[in-house]
Order: C-alpha cells, then structure tokens, then sequence
C-alpha cells in the first residue's frame, strides 16, 4: 500500500520533494536516451549484419566504424540467435524501414554512419527466382553477398517484385514454369536477363516438366545456369580444391584393412543408362556388394563402411548425358576408395590422372573387371590413387551455389558483355545417350 502511494505521488509528481523530481526526470531521461542508443545500433538490413559481421571477423580496427560494428555485430548475432532465418529477414527489413530515413537523412558526429554494401555505391541488382526448387532454399539462407566481387545483388524469392528484378530464374525441371512466359516479348524488359535453371540431367527435366519444349519459351531465355562447363552460369555438383597442406596418412594401413573389392550403392533401379545389366555382367568376373533399394541393407553409416572395408566404388551415372558429373563422383572422391566412372563424360579432361576409373577406358566389360583385380593386389599402384585424391578436398555445395549467385551478379553488372539468346533452350540440353557397352564377351 506504502509503496504505491509513493509510486502515484512520483507519477503524479504530487507532494514529492524537489530531489526526488530531480532524480526522476534523470532517470526517465538516461533511460529513454538508452533505448533511443539501443535502436540506432540495430542493424539495418540483413546485408550489413554480414557486412558488419565479416568486418567484426577480420578485425578490421582501422575501420572508423568499428565500435559501432561490434555493437550490431553483437545484435545481430542475438537475433540469428533468437530467430530463425526467415522470420530475421522480415525483423530487419521492419528496422530498415524504421531507422532508414533517421539514419540516412542526417550526417551528424552523433549518428553511426551507414555502412554501405558495397563501396562503390553500385544500384542493387534484383535476382528473382521465379519457381525456385525447395531444396535451393538452406543454400540461400547460408550465401553471403559480401564474398562476391560484386556485393550490390539482392535475391528474391517474391514473384511480385518481377518487374523490378534485374534477372528472373526459371528453374526448368520444377512445376510453376508455366508453359507461356510472365509476360510477352512484346511488354519484356529487354534489360531484365531470363535463365533457366536446372541440375537435373535432360531425361529427368522432360519427366519432371514440359513447359521448357513449349516453343513460347524460344528466344526468350538468355542464360544458362547448369551443371555443364559450357553454362553461362556454371553450377557443378561438386569442385576439387586443393588442400593446403595436402593430406598425408598411412596408406599401407588403408589398404590392408580392405577386405572387399567393389560396392555399389543404388537406390533408383533399372535407369536409363543401363548401369544395372552393366553390373550384372560385372559380376561375373569380379565380386561387386549391392547395397541400397537393389540390393542388401545399406545401414547409416554406409559411407564409412564403404571407405574403411572396399577398394573400389563404382559412381555410374543414372543417365549418360554430357557431362552429366554429379556427386557420385565429387561425394566418393574424398573416400578411401577409387571410385569407378560411367557416364557420358571425358572424366580426364576434367579430373586428375590416377585418380578414378573411367569405364569408357576399357574396350568391353571383362577388360575392366581384369583391370580392378590387378589394381586390388597391387598396394603400390592402388597408394598411387589414394595420394592423388588426398591433394584436394571437396568444395561444399552451399559455396558453389554461392559463386553461381555471384556470378549471376557480375553477369549483370556486366549486361551488356553478357547479351545472349537461346534459340532454344530444351535443344541446348540436349538428349541422352542410351548405353553402348553392355556387351557380354
Ligand atoms: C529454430 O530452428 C530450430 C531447428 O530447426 C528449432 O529447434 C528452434 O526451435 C527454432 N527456433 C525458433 C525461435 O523458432
Ligand atoms: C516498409 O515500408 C513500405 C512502404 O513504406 C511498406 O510497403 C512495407 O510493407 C514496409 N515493410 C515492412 C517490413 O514493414
Ligand atoms: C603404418 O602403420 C603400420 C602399423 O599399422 C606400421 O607398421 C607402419 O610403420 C606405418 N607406416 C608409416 C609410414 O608410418
Ligand atoms: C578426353 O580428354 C583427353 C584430355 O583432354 C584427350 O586427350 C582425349 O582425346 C579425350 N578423349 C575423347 C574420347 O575425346
Ligand atoms: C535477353 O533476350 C531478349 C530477347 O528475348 C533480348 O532482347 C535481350 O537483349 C536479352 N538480354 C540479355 C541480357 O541477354
């Protein structure tokens, strides 16, 4: 009861003595001016938490900036912390538009200034993925624009900001292409660049989707974004980096701890490429464990077993497209295995010599399985392969989608360097081989 007759007479500010006034109106002061501090250090975009947090990572002190970097940083990090992802973006595009025109508006000693994303103050770029597939998503959330050369582009995943992007990306094997385009060449932005996007090899666009061979689509796409070396938007499953220092183990231990010669590990059965009548063929020359949907039980930790206990793996591709390299190539190259290559590729124009088995080296199945014997009983030649392999390490897919975007980026800050019509995209891809080599000799 006391005390809140104390706390009406302060409110009130009747029968309280000249200190107490005094000391009130000097903390509501400090406190207001401590909360007005606490949002101007809130960040303004997702952007600048990176911004802020890259500079904050390689302690760039010399930046005039830095306290207040530290500040954001620290916020920033408590709200990655407190929120996922996506519900962050929504928080920080509701600060930005709150302390934007305070923060812009005014060149003032008192106020933080603004981190740009870029220092050139290049106009931000728009990239919207029209029909992006689900999967794109955990890759997005984890690039960051400030590793690329270019750091003024922005994605979107909005179909309303069509308009204003600067490129649209049609992935061609995902529904919600649409078999006409969002609007007529006649009304298209000639300064807006179209991609089509896909990972998937042709076979499996045309069963996934028709809307790219809808001839609407001719000469209306300008880039590629494709797992091919000819794309303009290259986008391997996988990259070879070179490690630094290069790994170095017991080898002779890896080799004589193999007990078992080759594994393969399958789950779609019976593809295009004939992998499965190549196997079966295989086997009657050399001893080949089938593990997944087409054969035994393949336990959680498959891919150990594979690395610790087979000399041999073999990476056949589902469907013989050109250059079609997908990660059952990248994925067992960092395994202790030598992983056997089918595909439509010339795997030795792209990957080290010594460092994988290409299947189109042989003239006929039983020449292969020769091949794998000789190699499983030779602990020098079979050492050979592992050191090569342990030179690189595999680049994460997360990154390599980062360098696509990137490159998207460059691309059209570039436009003009980069103008390009696909006549037609679904040709471009091209058709898949049926298989050649299954030949029983
Ligand atoms: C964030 O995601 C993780 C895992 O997806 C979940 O466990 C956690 O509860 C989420 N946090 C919030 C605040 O939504
Ligand atoms: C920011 O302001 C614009 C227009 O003033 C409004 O359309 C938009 O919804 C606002 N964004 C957020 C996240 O509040
Ligand atoms: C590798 O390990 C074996 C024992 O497992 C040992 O006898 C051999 O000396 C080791 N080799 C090297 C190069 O360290
Ligand atoms: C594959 O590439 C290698 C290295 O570039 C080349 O020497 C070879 O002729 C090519 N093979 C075929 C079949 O094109
Ligand atoms: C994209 O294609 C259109 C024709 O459909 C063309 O007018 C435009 O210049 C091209 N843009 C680029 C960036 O290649």
């Amino acid at each position: 009861m006391e005390l809140r007759m104390h706390c009406y007479r302060l409110m009130t500010m009747k029968n309280v003595g000249f200190y107490s006034r005094i000391a009130f109106i000097l903390l509501a002061t400090s406190v207001s001016v401590g909360v007005w501090c606490l949002y101007g250090m809130l960040p303004r975009s997702i952007q600048e938490i990176k911004n802020v947090g890259n500079e904050f990572n390689h302690g760039n002190e010399n930046s005039g900036t830095w306290n207040s970097n530290i500040k954001s940083f620290l916020i920033a990090n408590w709200l990655y912390k407190q929120y996922n992802n996506s519900n962050v973006i929504d928080i920080v595009r509701k600060h930005e538009n709150l302390t934007g025109n305070v923060r812009d508006g005014m060149k003032s000693p008192f106020i933080d200034p603004v981190l740009h994303l870029d220092k050139n103050s290049l106009e931000e770029k728009l990239i919207l993925w029209w029909n992006a597939p689900g999967w794109l998503l955990p890759w997005q959330e984890m690039t960051d624009m400030t590793k690329c050369q270019y750091k003024n582009c922005r994605v979107s995943f909005e179909k309303k900001d069509f308009q204003k992007s600067n490129a649209v990306v049609f992935s061609i094997g995902d529904a919600g292409m649409g078999h006409i385009p969002p609007v007529s060449m006649k009304e298209r932005n000639p300064d807006q660049a179209w991609l089509f996007f896909t990972l998937e090899s042709p076979i499996h666009v045309k069963r996934a989707s028709q809307a790219i061979l809808s001839p609407h689509w001719h000469n209306a796409l300008n880039w590629s974004w494709n797992y091919r070396p000819d794309s303009d938007i290259f986008h391997p499953y996988g990259r070879l980096n070179a490690r630094h220092p290069p790994l170095v183990r017991n080898y002779s231990d890896i080799f004589r701890n193999k007990r078992k010669t080759i594994a393969w590990l399958v789950s779609h059965c019976g593809s295009i490429g004939g992998r499965d009548k190549y196997v079966d063929i295989l086997k009657k020359y050399i001893s080949v464990d089938i593990y997944g949907r087409c054969g035994q039980y393949a336990p959680d930790n498959i891919d150990q077993i594979i690395s610790k206990d087979y000399k041999f793996y073999l990476g056949f591709e589902n469907s013989l497209c050109i250059n079609y390299v997908t990660e059952k190539f990248f994925h067992y190259y960092s395994m202790d295995t030598i992983t056997v290559l089918r595909g439509k590729t010339n795997y030795s124009e792209y990957f080290p010599a010594n460092s994988f088995i290409d299947t189109a080296d042989f003239p006929n199945i039983k020449a292969l399985a020769e091949r794998l014997k000789q190699l499983s009983e030779n602990e020098e030649e079979f050492i050979k392969y592992m050191k090569i392999k342990d030179q690189y390490e595999i680049t994460e897919r997360a990154i390599i989608y980062q360098d696509a975007v990137c490159n998207v980026c460059e691309k059209l800050n570039n436009l003009n360097q980069h103008r390009r019509i696909y006549k037609n995209a679904a040709e471009w891809m091209g058709i898949c081989d049926l298989p050649k080599d299954i030949i029983e000799k």
